[in-house]
């Protein structure tokens, strides 16, 4: 082979294994949560045959379930072994952060005894490189920037579990409803300190669209299960760093509650903070919570996400999907980029 032929070659053979991938535009986003390895998993064929240029997952990857390691990652091997999910891996950039069931225990925040351990699964699990930032820092959140200038989409990986202190149980039944009510200790954390120091960071760094993975629900009205409601002042921290570091172009995704909507928080002096949530690949649960600020129809049935990005008009266009199990879309929503600045 001449040595041309060999750097044409070695050229492709790099694109085609996504080296270059931080330099090509994103149009298509995927997306899911909560998904059994036992259970068949036909929404990843139907997230595959999207092509998407990514696809996220948003936490309860596996239902680990247990304090041992051994039985964690066999739970993860199952899930690896699943043709579906071999499908979807080959066919797109597949990115991840965690919830509580792949972090090992149902609720766990930072006091789970074997934190260290599962984040060693994890990163191995997900093909972590060994010289990722991600492996530098205690937790699992990190960040990538897509596409050049003027259609960059920054993915930021929120790690709602490393840090995070107990939420306060319900007591009030009165007030409040289901598993929790707002906690009012100032200081209780959803991030942790390192972690809100580098998400300000990140923020700070140019991009056209930012799309933060949290596995819990964000823009949506209480409703007593876990969530950033439960943590307002830490709710309200976030909103503060998007207004103090101007970070335009934010859309929240999450999973975590085994159903999908799209939740829209509109707040004085911020544009519209979307939150797009898609759960489960596998689950599903009975009874819907109400959500004022939910836009559009809540889906009950096994369901994945979609964000189509449009570049080409002058002022670029999202479209935000549910999908069901039949891949019919259930929820559709068009919102302009330019809806989501700040006023000049
Ligand atoms: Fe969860």
């Amino acid at each position: 082979m001449s040595s041309i032929k060999f750097f044409i070659t070695l050229f492709l053979l790099l694109v085609c294994h996504g080296a270059f991938s931080q330099k090509e535009v994103v149009h298509k986003i995927c997306f899911g949560s909560c998904a059994k390895a036992s259970k068949k998993q036909p929404i990843l064929s139907l997230a595959a045959r999207e092509s998407p240029d990514l696809f996220i997952y948003l936490g309860d990857n596996i239902y680990g379930n247990t304090r041992d390691m051994d039985k964690l990652k066999s739970k993860y091997l199952k899930l690896g072994k699943k043709a579906e999910f071999q499908e979807l891996n080959d066919s797109t950039t597949v990115l991840a952060t965690w919830d509580d069931h792949d972090y090992g225990e149902n609720d766990a925040g930072r006091h789970f005894s074997r934190k260290r351990e599962s984040r060693e699964i994890f990163l191995e699990f997900w093909k972590e490189p060994e010289t990722s930032e991600r492996r530098k820092h205690k937790g699992i959140y990190h960040s990538l920037m897509h596409g050049p200038q003027g259609k960059r989409l920054q993915v930021i990986l929120l790690d709602t579990r490393t840090f995070r202190d107990n939420l306060t149980k319900l007591v009030d039944k009165k007030r409040y409803k289901n598993d929790y009510q707002p906690c009012q200790i100032a200081d209780s954390t959803m991030l942790g300190v390192e972690q809100w120091t580098w998400l300000e960071k990140q923020l700070k760094k140019p991009a056209e669209i930012r799309i933060i993975a949290s596995s819990n629900q964000f823009s949506h009205e209480y409703n007593g299960w876990e969530s950033w409601t439960n943590l307002p002042h830490e709710q309200q921290k976030m909103l503060d760093l998007i207004k103090s570091t101007k970070a335009n172009g934010v859309v929240f995704l999450s999973g975590d509650v085994h159903w999908g909507e799209i939740s829209k928080m509109e707040m004085e002096g911020l544009y519209p903070i979307y939150d797009i949530t898609s759960s489960g690949i596998t689950q599903t649960w009975n009874k819907p919570e109400s959500n004022k600020n939910r836009i559009g129809a809540v889906v009950m049935d096994n369901n994945y996400g979609v964000i189509e990005i449009d570049w080409e008009r002058e002022a670029p266009e999202l479209l935000f999907y549910i999908k069901d199990n039949k891949g019919e879309e259930r929820v559709k929503m068009q919102v302009n980029l330019s809806e989501l600045q700040f006023k000049p």
